[in-house]
């Protein structure tokens, strides 16, 4: 029987309490589907802070390293905001992706029809919206150089390189092909030195896909028609700082940003994880919102492991979830038949999987 290493990286907040729910959804998968997980717990962000006094502890890389893929909760929380820059939990999430060279990060932004009422747009506007962004995750202006803080002056900068943005539009091409075979080149070249580069390579890579369309937008722009008129869109391809702002921005079409999950890959292992924070205000209480880490199971189970079938019963057991009426509380009143807690939806999800 085949055996998956997967490492854990719960978190902060609300971290443990998905994952665990991630767990058995992957469980109840497993005997279905014929494999075995098997799962290794790694510390990051607040507590890992709190255990080691750093929030990216060297085990954590070599672990995920040297396991087939990596879920991950969310890290974060105001108790360890005032800590200097480099000990807070985000600084260990950007050493993470860094080190593990996940340079592509794809966010997905699916409505569900179950929830076409819990968008703030109309449901005319979202109906069928099925957007891919493909951002870039370890360049950029967050992690450019110079950068600096005196007391009266801060600085970062935004570069990228022509092999940086080659990969990351390979991706974007070849994710395209798998969709409706459309890619939105997002930058503001109109102003910027990095994005005339950006734009000029991306152009120049699209030239190996003939089949998919390419078009370019400014990140102004893109911002306005995502809530205009999000159905123009296939695949988004952003660099870092545009997509962070964007795949925020994108996830709203969907009511809750409770739902969607994302992968972030490259040449070695791939982490799976909700696109959502770890919400410390509702940590402990048993009412987060595990589809969207559920879902991020998923993905693991299609990119990562190559279980097609497995991936798509989940798939199914969300929507069936969601259609049945089973909702936490963020959704609650839109159409629920039942408030359920975190572990209820897990329960409920693994049960159809099982049936
Ligand atoms: C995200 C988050 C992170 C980012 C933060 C927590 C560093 O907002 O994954 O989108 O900005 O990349
Ligand atoms: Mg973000």
């Amino acid at each position: 029987m085949k055996n998956y290493k997967i490492t854990l990286i719960k978190g902060d907040g609300i971290g443990p309490e998905i994952i665990d729910e991630a767990v058995k959804v992957l469980d109840a998968v497993a005997s279905c589907c014929n494999f075995h997980f098997s799962y290794d717990e790694a510390l990051m962000g607040g507590i890992a802070y709190d255990v080691t006094g750093d929030p990216l502890p060297q085990e954590t890389i070599s672990k995920s390293l040297n396991s087939d893929a990596v879920l991950f909760g969310a890290i974060g929380g105001p108790q360890w905001d005032d800590l200097p820059r480099e000990k807070r939990p985000e600084s260990g999430l950007l050493r993470f992706r860094k080190e593990l060279g996940v340079y592509a990060n794809l966010r997905p932004a699916v409505v569900y029809d179950e929830l076409i009422n819990a968008s703030s747009l109309k449901p005319e506007i979202i109906k069928g919206v099925d957007i891919m962004v493909v951002r870039e995750l370890i360049g950029g202006i967050y992690f450019g150089e110079p950068k600096g803080r005196t007391e009266d002056k801060g600085w970062n900068t935004m570069v990228y390189t022509r092999e940086e943005i080659v990969r990351i539009s390979h991706q974007a091409f070849r994710i395209a092909q798998k969709r409706d075979k459309r890619v939105c080149s997002i930058d503001k070249a109109n102003v910027l030195d990095v994005s005339q580069l950006w734009r000029d390579v991306v152009t120049e890579v699209s030239a190996e896909y003939p089949d998919v369309v390419l078009t370019h937008m400014y990140v102004d722009n893109a911002a306005m028609q995502l809530v205009l008129n999000p159905k123009q869109f296939d695949v988004m391809l952003t660099g870092n700082i545009f997509g962070d702002i964007l795949s925020d921005e994108a996830s709203m079409l969907c009511g809750s940003i409770g739902l969607l999950p994302s992968a972030s890959v490259g040449e070695k292992i791939g982490v799976y994880e909700p696109i959502h924070g770890s919400a410390p205000d509702i940590a402990g209480q048993g009412i987060a919102n595990p589809i969207a880490t559920i879902a991020s199971a998923s993905m693991m189970l299609r990119y990562a492991l190559g279980e097609i079938e497995a991936a798509d019963k989940i798939d199914n057991a969300i929507k069936k979830v969601l259609s049945e009426g089973y909702r936490t509380g963020d959704l609650a009143q839109f159409d629920a038949k039942e408030v359920c807690s975190t572990s209820e939806i897990g329960s409920i999800i693994a049960n159809y999987i099982e049936r």
